[in-house]
């Protein structure tokens, strides 16, 4: 099938076998290996992108019916040498260690703080906030609990998302 995905701000025209996901075509039609493979059973959360702005996991989801969405990877975060606030917060803070999980991460971090502005209610949080939710780990470990770390890099990435946070308020 044909179609035109756009992936990080630029239109990509494609020809496709409709079987194929959209971490696989990330990974192996665009080169686009920021985007990890984990699970590929939606478990993990190593695959997660932006679709219009919000998480999904990229192994559950087939490229051809994506057209019209806009796609960003972990690789279209950054603007040009400047790193996205999130990703500064997870070298500052020391957010992983081998650093599979952290594409995922990084992109789940950053919706999940969108969701967080917009009073989206969490296990934690269960009424509808008015106000956006105090970030606290409790807060942070349930919100992110879709991305796995099989480092165990768990505290450092709690450390991350608050620092990018308490950057934005302040
Ligand atoms: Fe997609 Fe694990 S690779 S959730
Ligand atoms: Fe290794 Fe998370 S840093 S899996």
């Amino acid at each position: 099938m044909r179609c035109t995905l756009n992936i990080n701000g630029t239109d990509h025209p494609l020809l496709l076998d409709p079987r194929v996901t959209l971490l696989d075509l990330l990974r192996e039609h665009l080169k686009l290996s920021g985007t990890k493979k984990g699970c590929d059973h939606g478990q993990c959360g190593a695959c997660t992108v932006l679709m219009d702005g919000k998480r999904f996991n990229s192994c559950l989801a087939l490229a051809v019916v994506q057209q019209g969405r806009r796609i960003t990877t972990i690789e279209g975060l950054a603007t040009g040498e400047q790193l996205h606030p999130m990703q500064a917060a997870f070298l500052e803070q020391d957010g992983f260690q081998c650093g599979y999980c952290t594409p995922g991460q990084i992109c789940s971090a950053v919706a999940m703080l969108d969701e967080v502005r917009a009073g989206s209610p969490s296990f934690v949080t269960a009424v509808k906030a008015q106000q956006p939710v105090d970030l606290s780990e409790h807060e942070i470990r349930e919100r992110m609990s879709g991305n796995l770390c099989r480092c165990g890099a768990y505290p450092n990435i709690v450390r991350a998302v608050q620092q990018a946070w308490r950057k934005e308020k302040a």
